[in-house]
C-alpha cells in the first residue's frame, strides 16, 4: 500500500526533499501547494508529480493525503503542524519544530492525543560526523561523554542574502535578521545526535551585528533581534555539558567548515577524545 504526501511550501529547499520522497518506495502520489501558486506548479512540472497543485493548505488538508512535509518558512512551522496533526495527518516538518515553547507544547499535546506520527527533519542526524560519533557511542566506544562542542556556521554572505530576498520579497529585511538562536538544531543536533542526552538547562550570549546593511537592525526586524552571531552552553539530563555556536558573521562565506563537532571523554578509551568534522 502506497502512502500519500502532500507539500507545503515550494520555496528553496523542498525541491531537494521531493526528490527523495520519489525515491522511497513506500511512497506514491505527491501533491504541493504554495502561497505562490506558479512555485506550486513549478514543483509539480519539474518532478512530474501525480497528485498535482492543491489550491491551498485548508484544501490540503480537506484531500486524502496520509501526510504532510512542511517546507514553509521557519517561522511559521509550529501552527501548521498543530492543524495538520488535528486534521488527521501524519507530519513531517523541516526545522525548527516551532518557535515557541508553547507551540512546542502544543504540537506534543497533538501527538499524543491523535496518536499520528510527527517527524522533524534535522539533517545533521544524518551528518557524517553525527552518523559517525553515533555508531561510536552504540559501540561503547567513546566511554564517558562529559562535554561536546557543536557549530553551525553559515556565514550570511554565502547565499544568505539572496536566499531571503527569495523568501521575504520586499520586506525581506525584516526577515533576514532570524535569530539564530531560533534555528539552533544544526549544532545542537550533531551533538544530541550521537550523545544519547538530552538538555537540561541553557545559558547563551548574543554578538550584536556591527554590518550596518539594516539587516540586524532592531528598527527593521520582525524579530526585534540584532545579534548575528551567538553561543549557547546546556546542562545535560546525565551530569554533562555542551556549548554550541550559531555564526552568521564570520568573514568566511565558504562551505568549508560549516558544521564541526568535538567529544570529550573522561575515561581513557581508543581513539580518546576528538574532533569529527564534516
Ligand atoms: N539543512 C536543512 O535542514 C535546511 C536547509 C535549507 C532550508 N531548510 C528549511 O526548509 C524550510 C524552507 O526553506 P526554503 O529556503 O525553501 O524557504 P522559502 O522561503 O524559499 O520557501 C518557503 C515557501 O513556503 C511558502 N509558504 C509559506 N507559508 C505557506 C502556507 N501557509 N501554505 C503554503 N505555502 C506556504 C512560501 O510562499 C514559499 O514559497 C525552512 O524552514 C528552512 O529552515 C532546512
Amino acid at each position: 500500500m502506497s502512502f500519500s504526501l502532500g507539500i507545503v511550501g515550494a520555496g528553496q529547499f523542498a525541491g531537494l526533499f521531493v526528490k527523495l520522497f520519489q525515491l522511497h518506495p513506500g511512497i506514491g502520489d505527491i501533491s504541493v501547494t504554495d502561497l505562490i501558486p506558479e512555485r506550486a506548479e513549478r514543483l509539480v512540472t519539474e518532478h512530474h508529480l501525480t497528485g498535482g497543485a492543491v489550491s491551498d493548505f485548508d484544501a490540503m488538508l480537506a484531500s486524502d493525503v496520509d501526510a504532510v512535509a512542511i517546507f514553509t518558512q521557519r517561522w511559521t512551522h509550529g501552527p501548521l503542524a498543530v492543524r495538520a496533526l488535528r486534521a488527521g495527518k501524519h507530519v513531517y516538518s523541516t526545522v525548527p519544530m516551532a518557535i515557541t515553547q508553547e507551540e512546542n507544547a502544543t504540537i506534543i499535546d497533538a501527538v499524543r492525543e491523535t496518536r499520528l506520527t510527527y517527524m522533524m527533519g534535522e539533517t545533521s542526524q544524518y551528518h557524517p560526523a553525527t552518523v559517525f560519533a553515533r555508531q561510536k557511542v552504540a559501540e561503547g566506544a567513546f566511554g564517558r561523554l562529559f562535554y561536546a562542542e557543536g557549530s553551525y556556521i553559515h556565514d550570511m554572505d554565502l547565499g544568505f542574502y539572496a536566499a531571503y530576498q527569495y523568501s521575504g520579497g520586499e520586506n525581506w529585511k525584516a526577515t533576514a535578521s532570524y535569530l539564530p538562536l531560533l534555528y539552533p538544531t544544526h549544532s545542537i543536533g550533531g551533538v544530541l545526535g550521537a550523545w544519547q542526552s538530552h538538555a537540561t538547562s541553557v545559558s547563551a550570549i548574543g554578538v550584536d551585528d556591527d554590518r550596518g546593511d539594516g539587516v540586524f537592525d532592531r528598527e527593521v526586524s520582525q524579530f526585534d533581534n540584532e545579534f548575528s552571531n551567538t553561543t549557547a552552553l546546556f546542562e545535560t539530563a546525565d551530569g554533562g555539558s555542551f556549548r554550541t555556536n550559531e555564526f552568521r558573521r564570520v568573514g568566511y562565506p565558504s562551505h568549508l567548515g560549516e558544521s564541526r563537532f568535538r567529544f570529550f571523554l573522561s575515561s581513557a578509551v581508543e581513539g580518546g577524545s576528538g574532533d569529527v568534522r564534516g
